[in-house]
């Protein structure tokens, strides 16, 4: 027996094609570096802790997921003798960081920077002064032995006097879901943390960008974190063989309460809702 199906629709050519929306013509790892990334402050935190644990000025640096590789390029742009190496194993947004960072560079500067594609519990480099891995990206990691194996990985590729800075956020909000909104310069930034549980602490987050013309780029960026613990990451990483783990804690001002663009080595913490913190292990 044969199915008759419908004549199809021949396309209606006179209606105009809808304009595109901001959210179409936006480009997310723009966003994500307009809204998320504050190299500048990261890059000065680097360098004020590496000299005042060391007694120099670190030169080489690896940024590992560095993504589109930015802290790297302004790594290389702060002094005329550093050197940079970024790893990420995303082909995509190493190739977007070549095309709108790297190009800024001038062609001495670009000899002085490295970009690998590369799984970071994999990658061999030469020796370095500093790995930085931000934006809570090692969270990645949710196995104990992994985590291990990573800060095992980055020790190898320490000088002697290096070291491993890490990023980290805590308090009670980090266990639970939420959304934070941001009003950016032409767009809004929404931190969405949609699921969180609380016996593996595996935490799902999204970045949604939306625009003043009522459109949203819903879900640009995507990540499943397992929530880990200052105490639990310096363990670990003493056991990987570093020498020292210290917590630098986010400010908080005494009277509002407000956080401050501060950071201090401490072991003390009040039971904050939410304070971000870095904590710097020496090899
Ligand atoms: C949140 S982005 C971080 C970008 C940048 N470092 C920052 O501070 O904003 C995470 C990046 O890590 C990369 N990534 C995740 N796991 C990785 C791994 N095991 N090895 C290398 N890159 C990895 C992803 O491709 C992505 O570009």
């Amino acid at each position: 027996m044969s199915v008759q199906t419908p004549p199809a629709k021949k396309a209606n050519t006179n209606i105009p094609a809808a304009p595109p929306t901001m959210a179409q013509q936006a480009d997310r790892h723009m966003l994500y570096q307009e809204s998320v990334q504050n190299s500048e402050f990261e890059l000065d935190f680097i360098d004020e802790t590496f000299e005042a644990i060391t007694g120099r000025k670190a030169t080489v640096m690896r940024e590992d997921f560095c993504g589109t590789a930015i802290s790297s390029v302004e790594w290389i742009q702060r002094r005329e003798e550093n050197t940079a190496i970024g790893v990420d194993f995303d082909r995509e947004v190493l190739d977007w960081g070549r095309k709108h960072n790297v190009s800024q560079l001038s062609d001495e500067q670009k000899m002085r920077l490295e970009l690998i594609e590369a799984d970071v519990l994999d990658v061999k480099t030469q020796k370095v002064d500093v790995v930085q891995a931000y934006n809570f990206s090692y969270w990645f990691f949710q196995e104990r032995a992994t985590m291990l194996r990573y800060f095992k990985q980055v020790r190898e590729s320490l000088v002697d006097d290096g070291a491993l800075f890490l990023d980290m956020f805590g308090g009670s909000e980090c266990y639970q879901t939420q959304k934070e909104k941001r009003k950016m310069d032409g767009f809004k930034y929404i931190w969405e943390q949609a699921e969180f549980n609380a016996i593996t602490n595996e935490l799902k987050c999204h970045i949604h960008f939306h625009f003043p013309d009522k459109s949203k780029m819903k879900k640009a960026f995507t990540y499943v974190w397992r929530v880990w613990g200052a105490r639990e990451l310096r363990e670990i990483l003493l056991e990987a063989g570093y020498s020292d783990a210290t917590v630098y804690r986010q400010k908080f001002d005494d009277k509002t309460d407000e956080a401050l663009d501060e950071y201090i080595a401490t072991d003390e913490a009040e039971d904050y809702a939410c304070w971000l913190g870095y904590i710097v292990a020496r090899r």
